[in-house]
C-alpha cells in the first residue's frame, strides 16, 4: 500500500511537471516582460521646446534685436532649448539671395523649425509670437501649430503665445510699458508711433492702444505704414495742437527697414519727410519695442503663458 501510494504522488509529480512543462513556453510572454517589446512601447520622457516666431528682418542690426530677445527666452527658462524662426518668406528669401553659399545665415520658416524639432524628439513646443498685433501672421502661425499637433507621430503639444496687442488687458500693459521707455518730449512736442498696420480685422489695436496711451498722454499719437490711420489723417492733429517736432518711433519688434525708410529715410515719402513739408520737424529713435526691456517683457510674458499651457492642455485642445 505504502509503494503504491508513494507511486501515485510521484506519478501525480511527473504529470504536474509535464504540465508546467507544456504550459510555461506560453504563459511566459505574458508573465515576463519580453525587453524588446518594451523598448518599443516604452513612453519616451517628455522632451519640451520653445520656438519664437519673429516676422523677420534683412537689416543687420535689427536682426541682432532678434537674437536677444531669444536670450532673454534662454535666460527666463533656463533649461529649455529655445529656437528661432522667422515667419516672413519675403524676408528669408532676401536674406538667401544677399548671403550665397552661406548656410549659416539662412533663417527657417515657423514650420520648417517645427518640423526639424519634432525630428529630434520634441514632444512639447511652446511657440511665441514676436508680432505686435495678432493678424495674418499670428493666425498663420496658430494654424501652422495646430496642423504638427495633429500630425501622426507629430508633436504631442504644441501651445501658442499671444502678440504683444491681443486683448484689452495686454494692450493695457503694452501702453504702460511703452510710456515708460519714451523720448521725453517738451511743449509743443510729440511722439508719433509708427505701426507697420494691415487690412486685416486686427488693425483695430493700433486704435485701442492709442485710446490706452492717450488716458496717460495726448502727445503720443499713432499711425500706420500700411494701413488707418495713415500718416495724413495724424498730420492735422498734430498741426491742431501746436506740435513743432516729432519724436519717430517705431511700433514694430524691431527698427528694420520701415524705420529706417519709410520712417526716417530721406524720400520725399518718408514720414521725415511728409513732416517736414507740412512744417514739423522730426527725429527718429532707431530703437525697436524688442529693444525697450519693459515691452520685452511682455513677450516673455506671454511665452511664460504659452509654456504653462503646455503643462494644462490636453491633447486636442
Ligand atoms: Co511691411
Amino acid at each position: 500500500m505504502r509503494f503504491s501510494a508513494s507511486a501515485f504522488v510521484l506519478r501525480l509529480l511527473l504529470s504536474a511537471c509535464v504540465a508546467l512543462a507544456l504550459a510555461l513556453p506560453l504563459a511566459l510572454p505574458l508573465a515576463l516582460p519580453n525587453t524588446a517589446q518594451a523598448a518599443h512601447k516604452a513612453k519616451a520622457p517628455d522632451k519640451r521646446g520653445i520656438l519664437l516666431v519673429a516676422f523677420g528682418t534683412s537689416v543687420p542690426e535689427a536682426a541682432s534685436a532678434i537674437d536677444a530677445l531669444k536670450q532673454q527666452a534662454e535666460a527666463a527658462f533656463p533649461g529649455i532649448p529655445v529656437r528661432l524662426a522667422y515667419s516672413s518668406r519675403i524676408i528669408r528669401d532676401k536674406i538667401a539671395r544677399e548671403n550665397p553659399g552661406d548656410a549659416g545665415a539662412v533663417k527657417r520658416s515657423p514650420a520648417q523649425v517645427l518640423a526639424d524639432m519634432a525630428a529630434e524628439g520634441f514632444t512639447e513646443v511652446a511657440v511665441q509670437s514676436l508680432h505686435a498685433i495678432p493678424g495674418r501672421e499670428y493666425s498663420d502661425i496658430k494654424a501652422t501649430a495646430e496642423a504638427f499637433q495633429a500630425m501622426p507621430k507629430g508633436i504631442k503639444k504644441v501651445s501658442v503665445g499671444r502678440p504683444l496687442l491681443y486683448g484689452h488687458a495686454d494692450i493695457a500693459r503694452a501702453a504702460e510699458a511703452i510710456l515708460l521707455s519714451l523720448p521725453k518730449h517738451k511743449k509743443g512736442e510729440a511722439v508719433l508711433l509708427m505701426g507697420h498696420g494691415t487690412d486685416h480685422p486686427a488693425n483695430a489695436a493700433y486704435a485701442a492702444l492709442q485710446l490706452a496711451l492717450w488716458k496717460q498722454d495726448r502727445s503720443v499719437f499713432i499711425a500706420t505704414v500700411e494701413d488707418t490711420p495713415g500718416l495724413d489723417e495724424i498730420i492735422p492733429t498734430l498741426k491742431g495742437q501746436g506740435v513743432r517736432l516729432a519724436h519717430l518711433v517705431p511700433l514694430m519688434s524691431v527698427a528694420g527697414d520701415h524705420a529706417l525708410n519709410d520712417m526716417a529715410g530721406p524720400d520725399k515719402d518718408s514720414w521725415a519727410s511728409r513732416l517736414k513739408a507740412a512744417g514739423i520737424a522730426s527725429t527718429p529713435v532707431l530703437v525697436g519695442l524688442g529693444s525697450r526691456p519693459a515691452v520685452a517683457q511682455l513677450w516673455i510674458d506671454h511665452l511664460r503663458d504659452a509654456v504653462q499651457d503646455l503643462s494644462t492642455k490636453e491633447l486636442g485642445d
